[in-house]
């Protein structure tokens, strides 16, 4: 499977995925990393595992749908099938999330539904839970939903912060985000509605 991640930073997801994809046996090849925002550490991480990379700067293009388009049109030149928001913060439009229609997942610091949106290592700890955790999903149009690929949740520590709270959903994230896309290059599941559906390997 030929996989594009769509990035806009730090990139320590796509690390984990660029990480696994190193392994010959993994069913997943990262042919290109997409950034709207240009020279961020993400970028230089591709470059130093040998994937090419590409800038396509949101404020050269006059809308969201001008914008989307040319990510499109980058991930295709490419001949990326499938595509990972690692980290993208840009929210998309329905066009784009139609055309990668169960072709494209995100990784969400939250166990949702809990936890839409932003912050969400402070909301956890202001609501008082004991559970914390991350999500890769689909994407659908309504921002953080679709069929659940996988969660990890981790522990709310007494003494946690926002700091020390994220860097543990983070270490999570990094386990799971290269699990999860393993499952579907595998073909190991399929969506039905808003539902994932595990085959098994017998059938
Ligand atoms: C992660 O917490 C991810 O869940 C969220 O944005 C953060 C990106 O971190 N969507 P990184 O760029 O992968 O290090």
């Amino acid at each position: 499977l030929k996989v594009g991640v769509l990035i806009s930073g730090r990139g320590s997801n796509l690390q984990a995925l660029l990480d696994a994809a190193a392994d010959p046996a993994f069913p997943a090849e990262v042919v290109l990393v997409v950034s709207n925002v240009p020279n961020v550490t993400g970028l230089a991480r591709a470059q130093k595992a040998g994937v090419a990379t590409a800038t396509v700067n949101h404020r050269e293009y006059k809308n969201r749908l001008d914008f989307d388009h040319a990510v499109t049109e980058t991930l295709e030149n490419s001949g990326v099938e499938f595509v990972c928001l690692a980290g993208f913060m840009r929210l998309v439009t329905k066009e784009f999330v139609a055309h990668w229609h169960n072709r494209m997942i995100n990784i969400h610091p939250a166990l949702l539904p809990l936890f839409p949106g932003l912050d969400t290592h402070q909301r956890a700890l202001d609501e008082g839970c004991k559970l914390h955790g991350c999500t890769v999903h689909f994407v659908r149009h309504e921002m953080d939903s679709g069929p659940i690929v996988g969660q990890a949740a981790v522990p709310v520590l007494p003494d946690d912060t926002e700091n020390s709270l994220a860097i543990r959903v983070l270490g999570a994230e990094h386990r799971l985000y290269p699990e999860c896309l393993k499952l579907i290059a595998e073909q190991k599941i399929t969506i039905s509605g808003n539902r994932l559906i595990h085959r098994h390997t017998s059938q």
